[in-house]
């Protein structure tokens, strides 16, 4: 880990964040991911060994612990502190719990109000409106919060959570054109990055989350996971436009459960 610090460097990063949430079996079985909560030496070993390969600040992202009965989060927040990390986001959940169940914030709050604490704590888990950010901001006074499912195929949440921070209003939902507009930027660099047809089968599951709320959309979600060329997506996404033009959305209303979720 030490020298996956040294070498991500090259490319300028303004941290090193490491990841000790991810709660997949063939992650933790390896002894990566949250499966380090079980051994906060080795927790610790590890951060202190990449902090000192890099004058990058390293921070951390990482669950409550391991299961119902081994909750260290609090133990882990000082140590990881008394090393040098210079942020800690904590996901509500055990690694036992995958992404079951809701996530507990309690916790979360108690390390956020340990007086020992001192640097920046995000807090993480099922964030799913504006609402929610503001009340959960408030009552366990986190300095930030870390948003995942609720932000696939809905990247407006950021700015509707700022907004709603900041006036207590809400802003319109995206409108259809806006919408198209980001998956065409998120299909040309999904296209960008992997390849043209993987790109290409990689958005497919998104077209659902991007255009959810539209009525009878289910014939151009079922064009669009079809077609086999960034033309021919182009145009059913022209036809999308034509269609659904001055449609307005209402606000969305997520099932975080349903949302797919992987790491590793
Ligand atoms: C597609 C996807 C990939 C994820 N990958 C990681 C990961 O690599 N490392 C990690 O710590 N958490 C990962 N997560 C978990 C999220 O960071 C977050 O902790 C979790 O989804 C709970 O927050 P949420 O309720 O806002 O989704 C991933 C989540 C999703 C949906």
């Amino acid at each position: 880990m030490a020298m996956s610090a040294k070498i991500v460097e090259a490319v300028n990063p303004d941290l090193v964040d490491i990841n000790f949430g991810c709660p997949v079996k063939k992650v933790v079985t390896k002894g990566a991911g949250a499966a380090v909560l079980k051994d906060v030496d080795a927790m610790v070993r590890l951060t202190d060994a990449v902090a000192r390969s890099t004058s990058l600040p390293v921070t951390v992202k990482t669950r409550l612990g391991w299961d119902e009965n081994s909750k260290n989060i609090e133990e882990v927040a000082e140590r990881l502190q008394d090393i040098g990390i210079k942020a800690l986001a904590i996901h509500g959940r055990t690694r036992a719990q995958l992404y079951k169940g809701e996530a507990d914030w309690t916790l979360i709050g108690k390390v956020k109000n340990n007086p020992r604490i001192h640097i920046p704590i995000f807090g993480n888990g099922d964030i799913d409106s504006p609402e929610k950010a503001l009340e959960y901001k408030n009552r366990y006074d986190v300095d930030g919060i870390m948003i995942g499912r609720a932000a696939i195929g809905y990247p407006w949440i950021f700015n509707e959570i700022k907004n709603f921070i900041q006036t207590g209003e809400h802003l319109d939902p995206p409108t259809i054109e806006q919408r198209v507009e980001v998956i065409r930027q998120h299909l040309h660099h999904s296209v960008d990055w992997k390849g043209l047809l993987p790109g290409i089968n990689e958005m497919r599951r998104h077209y659902t989350n991007y255009l959810k709320g539209l009525p009878n959309i289910k014939e151009y979600r079922l064009k669009l996971v079809t077609v086999k060329s960034v033309e021919e997506i182009d145009e059913v996404l022209n036809e999308i436009i034509r269609v659904y033009s001055g449609y307005r959305f209402e606000r969305r209303k997520i099932d975080m459960e349903a949302m797919a979720y992987s790491c590793g």
